[in-house]
């Protein structure tokens, strides 16, 4: 028999409409353009109207990479998710919501969650399905409403996101010039309190306690970061993830088409790529535009080059993240996509 691999066969985004400027936010807090462009790179970023859930802004990504991979709904065998603002805490999941909006039917549907690196985690879902195959055609999505759980008079964290959504259809091929050559996934729960959504009504709240009672809020689900602590194991540790992905497959960062990073912070992504030593005409940088989009922000980055037209089928593509959790996790694929 022939070896199956899995490749990426389609890219998509959506981005909702509302632009939040930089100036928006030197109304409401003590902040301003220059700070936060010096400290990010962030200009603007895109947030959700009210009655649109993180699910809704997966549905429109992933609807246009079922079209883009020439597919219909029904050809898809699974649906994976990954976001850390779902529009239900517990259940369903988004990848059930989105299933049911896209017309999927019967075939299994879940979510993961692993924050900034959560595009990464499905990719190693999907390509592990495929290789031991289990199933041929394979939804992803990452999809975020992080505007619901931002304490907007939290200067140091509000600033810092964005709304969004990236799908993209991992198929079965026989071709190894079309294949994913390798996911690499790892976290470090030790970490765990460098950020968090501490007070999001989670099980380790005791709720039979009268002061927690009292407590609750549902509007107080907000992201709590320690930014400066984690800016520098980010660093160190997406640099890190690429040296190893790249030995261990025996690639040279010179044969690396695009390097896509998760999108947190302008200054995370050149110290990386200084790190590396990659030519920086082969960075994508999409932070200044959409803020941090957590699981989103490698797909939108993807589709952003795509969009551009300078994304071409076969193009070796470089992809890291890191996130909450603390997650991380690196691929190296090339593109399937037309
Ligand atoms: N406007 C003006 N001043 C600000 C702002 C703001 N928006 N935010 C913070 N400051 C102030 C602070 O209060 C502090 O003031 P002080 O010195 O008087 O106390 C000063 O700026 C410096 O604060 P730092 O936190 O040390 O600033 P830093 O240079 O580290 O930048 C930032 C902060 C942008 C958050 C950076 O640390 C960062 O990007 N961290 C990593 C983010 C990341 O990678 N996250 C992982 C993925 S996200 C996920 O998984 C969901």
């Amino acid at each position: 028999m022939e070896k199956k691999y899995a490749s990426m066969k389609s890219i998509a985004s959506y981005v909702p409409k509302n632009c939040v400027a930089n100036e928006d936010f030197e109304k409401i807090i003590d902040t301003s353009d220059e700070w936060i462009t010096k400290r990010t790179g962030i200009k603007t970023r895109y947030f959700a109207d009210n009655n649109e859930a993180s699910s809704e802004l997966g549905v429109k990504a992933a609807n246009l990479a079922i079209s883009r991979a020439g597919m219909k709904p029904d050809d898809i065998d699974l649906v994976i998710c990954a976001t850390l603002s779902p529009d239900y805490l517990g259940m369903p999941s988004n990848a059930c919501l989105i299933s049911s909006r896209l017309g999927i039917e019967n075939k299994p549907a879940f979510d993961i969650t692993a924050a900034c690196s959560g595009f990464i985690y499905l990719l190693s879902l999907a390509k592990s399905f495929i290789e031991s195959n289990t199933y041929n055609n394979i939804l992803i999505v990452g999809t975020e409403k992080i505007s619901s759980i931002l304490d907007f008079s939290d200067r140091s964290t509000c600033v810092l996101f964005g709304d969004g959504a990236g799908a993209a259809v991992i198929s079965a091929t026989n071709n190894e010039n079309e294949r994913i050559i390798d996911v690499n996934i790892s976290a470090n729960g030790k970490y765990n309190d460098f950020l968090m959504t501490p007070r999001c009504l989670g099980s380790n709240l005791n709720f039979s306690n009268e002061f927690y009672v009292s407590q609750i809020d549902a509007t107080q689900n907000y992201i709590k970061m320690r930014g400066n602590e984690t800016f520098k194991i980010a660093v160190k540790t997406l640099a890190n993830d690429v040296k190893e992905i790249l030995i261990r497959n025996n690639i040279n960062i010179d044969d690396v088409t695009y390097f896509i990073p998760h999108q947190a912070n302008l200054r995370i992504i050149n110290a990386v790529g200084d790190i590396i030593g990659i030519d920086a005409s082969k960075v994508v940088v999409t932070v200044n535009k959409y803020g941090n989009t957590s699981a989103a922000s490698i797909p939108m980055a993807i589709d952003d080059i795509c969009k551009e037209g300078r994304l071409k089928k076969g193009d070796l593509l470089l992809l890291d993240a890191f996130g909450g959790g603390l997650t991380w996790g690196s691929s190296l694929l090339y593109f399937n996509g037309e």
